[in-house]
């Protein structure tokens, strides 16, 4: 947008997010304690990613926990763009599904948009996109999502079920709807401005509510989706937006799965993590060690705390003391780094563990299945 020095989109990102700005600007609704307590409450327990507003701002959640209050209940939502391999920003929205899928005992769709990614990467083929689609599914399906629940959509694959929702959705959206949110012009492919009508889809698969957990950088699909629902007859989308996780040399942009110096990714061993951590995380820290004992580092710019606190580290009192130690300067820098190197190289090989042992067909999405519960 003119004049602000940061831009988000779901294809592009640059400079530092200001999160107060882009929720004016996205037209959202930061989460406030009265829906945090409402959330905490129904669900039974806090999470550490709603408690420090990892996860800061939604559209309609109270819709979603009216609906779970009355016992109509809500299904999930959420998707990934194989684009390369899956990183660890891509792990936030899925960690916080999975428990919400725990408490709420909840159906979730995950969308895989290979044909998204090869609309938009010149260099990637569709080939390419399918493969890369399978290969993130397995990242999803490690993280301990309940198989039965659990249906994971593959676009080209599974166009069948998609195609005729998004055909409706399609027909409600204009080229200048498109271009004003997305800033399209005559020389983007047509594919990426029908494309948002797929991504869509989902949305639609039930006739209870949706509630997305996602991102906020892919927000701007799904206000269309929003303006199409009433239109359809169905409940309006809800969504949970998480913050962006940074990548690794820059304190406020996001992380991105084609910048491999600045990415953890979920397949990097853990001689990769700690080479990339050590030589590539932005610090807070002072220029010298005695300089740093006496003025003490800042978490809040530091790329490693930023990891603990959004991700590896779920144990706030942990958290509070690295914080501690760092802001007074007993703690440096490097010590800082080899704490995060121990947290992330542990729970990526746990999760590659997992990932080797997952079989995707029990989350293939299954055409016959699906027919059949909505005949019922
Ligand atoms: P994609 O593949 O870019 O991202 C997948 C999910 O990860 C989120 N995300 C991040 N979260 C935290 N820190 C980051 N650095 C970071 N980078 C990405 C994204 O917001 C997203 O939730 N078009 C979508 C795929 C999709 C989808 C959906 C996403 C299809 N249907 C429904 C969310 C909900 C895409 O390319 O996501």
């Amino acid at each position: 947008m003119p004049g602000d020095d940061f831009v988000l989109t779901p294809w592009d990102s640059s400079g530092t997010i200001d999160y107060d700005r882009l929720s004016e600007m996205f037209g959202v609704k930061l989460i406030g304690d009265e829906l945090r307590q409402r959330l905490v409450g129904l669900a039974g327990e806090d999470h550490y990613m709603v408690s420090r507003g990892v996860f800061f701002s939604h559209r309609d959640m109270n819709m979603i926990l009216d609906s779970q209050e009355n016992g109509r209940g809500f299904y999930m939502y959420t998707g990934r763009g194989p684009s390369g391999g899956t990183h660890i920003g891509h792990l936030v929205p899925w960690v916080f599904a999975k428990w919400l899928q725990d408490r709420f005992s909840t159906t979730i769709y995950f969308q895989l948009t290979d044909d998204e990614k090869f609309y938009a990467k010149q260099d990637l083929s569709l080939e390419k996109t399918t493969e890369l689609a399978q290969d993130n599914a397995l990242d999803f399906a490690a993280l301990g999502f309940d198989p039965a629940k659990t249906h994971i959509l593959i676009d080209t694959r599974d166009i069948q079920t998609l195609y005729p929702i998004a055909a409706k959705v399609a027909k409600r959206i204009t080229f200048s709807t498109t271009k004003a949110a997305f800033g399209f012009g005559d020389s983007t492919n047509i594919g990426m401005i029908f494309y948002t009508a797929l991504q869509s889809a989902p949305c639609f698969l039930e006739e209870k509510p949706v509630l997305i957990p996602l991102g906020v950088d892919q927000d701007p699909h799904f206000r269309l989706t929003r303006d199409v629902a009433p239109l359809l007859k169905h409940p309006k989308p809800a969504l949970i937006h998480n913050m962006m996780m940074p990548g690794l040399q820059g304190p406020g942009g996001k992380m991105s799965a084609s910048d491999m110096n600045s990415t953890v990714y979920t397949t990097d061993t853990a001689s990769q993590v700690r080479k990339k951590i050590n030589n590539y995380a932005y610090s807070g820290g002072q220029d010298t060690i005695e300089q740093h004992r006496r003025l003490g580092g800042n978490p809040d710019v530091d790329v490693s705390f930023q990891y603990l606190r959004m991700f590896f580290e779920p144990d706030d009192a942990h958290l509070e003391s690295i914080r501690d130690d760092y802001t007074s300067g007993k703690m440096l820098t490097g010590e800082l780094k080899q704490i995060l190197i121990e947290k992330a190289s542990s729970y990526l090989e746990e999760h590659q563990g997992r990932r080797h042992e997952v079989d995707l067909q029990e989350f293939l999405f299954d055409w016959d299945e699906y027919r059949d519960k909505m005949r019922r």
